[in-house]
Formats: C-alpha cells, sequence, structure tokens
C-alpha cells in the first residue's frame, strides 16, 4: 500500500541514484507542489539542488518576503529574485487578458532562464508537475508549466535543454499535501489556496498599474486575514478580491467621490473545473466591506460575487 513516507524513501533513493553529484535547478511559486517537489528533492540531494523564487510584483501584500523567509526555514538553498520592474514595465500599456498571460511567461522564462545560466554545469531541471498536469495538459500552470507551454515561442531557452525530473508527476494533490506533512513542510503552506501563476494581473481588470496593485494587495489582504480570523479561510477552496476597471460615485461626509469598485469572490471547488460560490456569512462580508472601504484609500464600494462556474470562471480574466 502507498503511504507518504514509502513514498518518500523511494523516492529519495532512486533520485539520488538519477542524480548523483550532477546539479538541479527548480523554480518555487509559493504554491504546494513546487514547495514539495523542493524539499522531497533537497533531502535527497542537499544543496545540490538549486531553487528559484522569482517575484513578478503580482504577488499578494508581503507575500514575497514572507515565503521566501518559510523557504529559508525548511532549509532551502533558495534565491530570490525581485524582478518586479520588469514583469511591471512590460505589462504597461496592455489590458487584453491573454496579452497580459503572455507578456508574464514570456518575462518569467527570460529572468529564469538567466538565473538559471548563473549555476556552474546544472545539468536537470526540476518540475512540480502533479497527476493531473500529465494526464491534463491544460491544467492549472506553475512558474515550471508555464515554462513548458512557452518553450516553442522563439529560441529554445537554456533551461529547455536540461533533463527534466518531476518527483510528483505520479501523484494526486492530496498525496502531494500527505507527502508535504510527512517532510515536515508547515500547514500554513501546504493549506493555502492555488493562486494563479499571473497572480494580481488577471485580478486587476485592464491595464495594470503599480498603484492598483497596491489597492488590491490591500483589500486582499483585509478579507484573507479576516477569512482566517473567523476560521473561514480552509473552509474555502480559493478566495481572493478583483479590481474592476470602471469608478462608481460615492459618498464622504459631504463630498462626493469617484472611485474603485472591488469584488470578493470565494469558491468551494476539488479541482477548479467546475465551482460554487460560497455563502459567506452576511455579517461577515459587511464587515470586509466596511473595513476594506474605510481603510483603502480610492475603493468606495465593494460587491459580492455570486456567480458559479460554469458558465462563470473563478478569476474575471
Ligand atoms: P478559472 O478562472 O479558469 O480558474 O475558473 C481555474 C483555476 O485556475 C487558476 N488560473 C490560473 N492559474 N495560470 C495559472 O497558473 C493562469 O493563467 C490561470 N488562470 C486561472 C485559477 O486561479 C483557479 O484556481
Amino acid at each position: 500500500t502507498w503511504t507518504p513516507e514509502s513514498f518518500i524513501e523511494s523516492s529519495i533513493q532512486s533520485l539520488r541514484k538519477k542524480i548523483g553529484s550532477e546539479k538541479v535547478v527548480l523554480g518555487l511559486s509559493g504554491g504546494v507542489d513546487s514547495t514539495v517537489a523542493a524539499v522531497l528533492l533537497s533531502e535527497a540531494i542537499g544543496d545540490q539542488l538549486y531553487c528559484i523564487f522569482v517575484n513578478n510584483g503580482l504577488l499578494r501584500k508581503n507575500e514575497y518576503h514572507h515565503v521566501l523567509h518559510q523557504y529559508r526555514d525548511m532549509g532551502l538553498n533558495v534565491k530570490g529574485v525581485d524582478a518586479s520592474d520588469r514583469f511591471l514595465d512590460a505589462l504597461a500599456g496592455i489590458s487584453d487578458p491573454e496579452q497580459k498571460r503572455k507578456v508574464i511567461g514570456r518575462v518569467f522564462i527570460e529572468v529564469f532562464d538567466e538565473e538559471a545560466l548563473t549555476i556552474e554545469d546544472v545539468t536537470f531541471l526540476a518540475q512540480g508537475t502533479i497527476y493531473p498536469d500529465v494526464i491534463e495538459s491544460a491544467s492549472v500552470a506553475g512558474p515550471s508549466a508555464t515554462i513548458k507551454s512557452h518553450h516553442n515561442v522563439g529560441g529554445l531557452p537554456e533551461v529547455m535543454k536540461l533533463k527534466v525530473i518531476e518527483p510528483l508527476r505520479m501523484l494526486f494533490k492530496d498525496e502531494v499535501r500527505k507527502v508535504g506533512t510527512a517532510l515536515g513542510i508547515p500547514d500554513e503552506l501546504l493549506g493555502r489556496h492555488p493562486f494563479p501563476g499571473p497572480g494580481l494581473a488577471i485580478r486587476i481588470l485592464g491595464e495594470v498599474t503599480r498603484e492598483k496593485i497596491a489597492l488590491v494587495q490591500e483589500a486582499d489582504y483585509i478579507f484573507i486575514k479576516g477569512l482566517k480570523e473567523e476560521g473561514l479561510y480552509d473552509k474555502v477552496w480559493q478566495a481572493g478580491v478583483v479590481l474592476l476597471n470602471s469608478k462608481s460615485v460615492g459618498v464622504m461626509g459631504d463630498e462626493r467621490t469617484y472611485e474603485h469598485a472591488i469584488v470578493l469572490r470565494a469558491v468551494h471547488s476539488t479541482d477548479g473545473m467546475t465551482a460554487d460560490w460560497v455563502h459567506l456569512p452576511y455579517d461577515f462580508l459587511a464587515k470586509i466591506s466596511n473595513h476594506i472601504i474605510n481603510r483603502v484609500n480610492g475603493i468606495n464600494r465593494v460587491v459580492y460575487d455570486i456567480s458559479s462556474k460554469p458558465p462563470a470562471t473563478i478569476e474575471w480574466e
């Protein structure tokens, strides 16, 4: 029978055998799969594993530093690369959702490729691919999957010439979590909601600007913190906020305001393919709404998305 412990033990042996004294590079995304793959590899080959965590400037508030510290605490050999300006400059003037994804994917590969090249004599590229990714190539794409889907665009990036290692490719998500727990990865990290590779760029409708990112980060922070404080975070599959690309009229004191509206989104799902909106308590929604409107300058209206997938999608772009 399959147990996380037996999986870990046999994986460590086969990884050591396969890799020998060679070097491996791996892109960490902050998500469960790449983290578990990294810790497993690190158990097997220690600092022959070189992890790269790229800040694309589109992560949640404080996320880059917080997650980077967690990675270091877990003993991973990780290099943080803050490429925010490169991503945000490349996104300037672009409002089409698929264009945004393309630009982010392209810049990610450029940055990752450059960093991987600084590791002398690296021979393997490790990815956190899991079984559903293998059978469903159109599945949720992390940084590693991004590499695959873009590898035939333009010249072949150097990392694509590396031999690929996918230690989790036979596992389902729940098995990945069990392996993660057995590896001692904190529950906080294993229980994180899924987060899209293009990050907040697809939660800002229309053009992405630094100012809008700051608004979304603040509102998202309040919403997610509230969910955690009320014990709701683990009952929800995914949650976040979406910034609309239109403003609405409001009133503050005697003044008329004309500011952004933000959408709260929370869904139940098992695999992201279908989803139901979560019936969050009215009192909770009221509290979050007040909090966001009072604290986040530039937002004067909060609405709740009550659409399920299909026909709506989880993200708005
Ligand atoms: P949708 O919006 O298609 O989202 O219902 C389903 C799941 O996929 C995530 N998502 C993405 N993840 N790159 C990713 O890595 C993407 O371009 C992307 N688009 C959507 C979404 O967050 C949800 O979990």
